[in-house]
């Protein structure tokens, strides 16, 4: 069995990473964040009892497993503080168990208020962001700017780099978009004491993990947002600001490709998109609305409905691809259970031309035709099945086609949000 395995999202984030994650948890050591921030919103059901996670890794419900957010990732102290209080109060411990790499860039308030009204200004080129202030953060990482959890702990550094940082963002503020300075005093107030919070939990994080690799502990990568949303990949510039394919676990952690076994992609049964942006598969008004409420599709971190749409073969050929995939985990098979036709896109058509791996052009993305397979739905419940040979004829059709199309093995089904709710092929 592969030691460390990388789970990233197939799709446009929201594929169940999260399940699958607590599932995969159980044989793992270490679980680790590598992108992304509070962006995310990672949902495990266990029991009655419904847990989101936006920063901390899924592995965080497993007593024993070490959990790390890697320096790839973009932290929002404030956002972090809040969900460790979130996990307290749900009795899950975070003491010991939680680790933050000194690497990570830190999100300050001015990242947040750029990230809406960058939105809310040019509305034209909107991207329906989550407005944690992912973008504007990145952007500092790589104009050479911004300041890391380390810097937190060099006070004379630390001063210098804010008070660079907001002369710039507040003529910014000020000039382009007529708002009020912020206050230097009270931001620096803010992150001293936060820096006295988080210290305990600050560490190396390549270190700590080559360490575990070395003495064949297992580690388990989690990625956030999904393939399509990834900043070289995905459907730019209706992306997030990280690497959420699987290179991205490599550079986000400090770990060699050589050190990672396996690549898992998770996919949706179908296909769900939040914000703005080309999405060709997308369902009209009545089967999104069927589906949007049958699926819960709604996102776990702003509420906003989801976009819904049939599978899309070109999209996770191309996620098989990137990321290099090993397998395939298929979620929420049960939200088609009432359906008596599915359909599944093989291609895309624009002017006369077919499309069968991803188009880099956006007028390509927005106007093309999907060229669709229909297969047979099964019109039952799938929902209480313990086994694959059990799902109805027409499930296992369903699966065994997507599988020949995208090119991948599918090693697991999901039918329900409980961890029961799972089928192992
Ligand atoms: P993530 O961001 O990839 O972790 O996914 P989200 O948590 O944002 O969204 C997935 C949603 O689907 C969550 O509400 C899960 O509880 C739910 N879910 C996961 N797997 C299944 C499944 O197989 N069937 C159904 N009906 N819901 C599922
Ligand atoms: P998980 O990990 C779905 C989308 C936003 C927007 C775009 C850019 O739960 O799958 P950002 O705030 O990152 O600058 O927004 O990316 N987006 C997600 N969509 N799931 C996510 O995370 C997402 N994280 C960001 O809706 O379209
Ligand atoms: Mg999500």
């Amino acid at each position: 069995m592969a030691n460390n395995i990388a789970v990233v999202g197939a799709q446009w984030g929201d594929e169940g990473k999260g399940k699958i994650i607590d599932i995969l948890s159980r044989d793992a050591d270490y679980v680790v964040r590598y992108q992304g921030g509070n962006n995310a919103g990672h949902t495990v059901v266990v029991g009655n009892e419904e847990i989101i996670l936006h920063l901390v890794p899924s592995g965080i419900l497993h007593k024993g497993k070490i959990c790390i957010i890697g320096n790839g990732v973009v932290i929002d102290p404030e956002a972090l503080l809040a969900e460790i209080d979130y996990l307290k109060q749900k009795k899950i411990s975070v003491n010991g168990n939680l680790l933050i790499s000194e690497e990570a860039h830190l999100i300050f308030p001015y990242h947040k208020v750029l990230d809406k009204l960058r939105e809310e200004k040019f509305r034209k080129t909107k991207i329906g962001t989550t407005g944690k202030g992912i973008g504007p953060c990145y952007t500092d990482k790589f104009s050479r700017c911004g300041i890391r959890v380390a810097d937190l702990y060099n006070r004379k550094l630390f001063r210098e780099k804010l008070e660079c940082n907001m002369e710039e963002k507040n003529a910014i503020f000020q000039k382009v978009y007529g708002y009020n300075k912020f206050s230097f005093d009270s931001i620096y107030r803010d992150y001293i004491r936060f820096a006295a919070r988080i210290k305990p939990l600050v560490v190396n994080c390549s270190v700590v993990i080559n360490e575990a690799i070395r003495k064949k502990k297992k580690v388990l990568f989690e990625g956030a947002q999904g393939t399509l949303l990834d900043i070289d990949h995905g459907t730019y510039p209706f992306v997030t600001s990280s690497n959420s394919t699987s290179g991205g676990a490599c550079v986000g952690t400090g770990v060699g490709p050589t050190r990672i076994d396996k690549v898992i992609g998770v996919v949706k049964a179908y296909t769900t998109r939040v914000g703005e942006g080309p999405f060709p598969t997308e369902f009209t008004s009545r089967l999104m609305k069927n589906i949007r409420s049958r699926g819960k599709e709604f996102g776990a971190t702003t509420g906003r409905p989801r976009r819904c749409g049939w599978f899309d073969t070109v999209g996770v050929r191309h996620a098989v691809n990137v990321n290099g995939l090993d397998g395939i985990v298929v979620t929420k098979l049960d939200v088609l259970d009432k359906m008596p036709m599915l359909k599944v896109c093989v291609a895309y058509s624009y002017r006369g031309k077919t499309y069968t791996s991803y188009p880099a052009d956006l007028e390509v993305l927005w106007k093309a035709k999907p060229v669709y397979e229909e297969l047979p739905g099964w019109e039952s419940d799938t929902s209480g099945i313990k086994e694959f040979s059990k799902l109805p004829k027409n499930a296992r059709g369903y699966i065994r086609r997507l599988e020949k199309l995208v090119g991948a093995r599918v090693e697991m089904i999901s039918i329900g949000s409980e961890r029961n709710q799972t089928l192992f092929i």
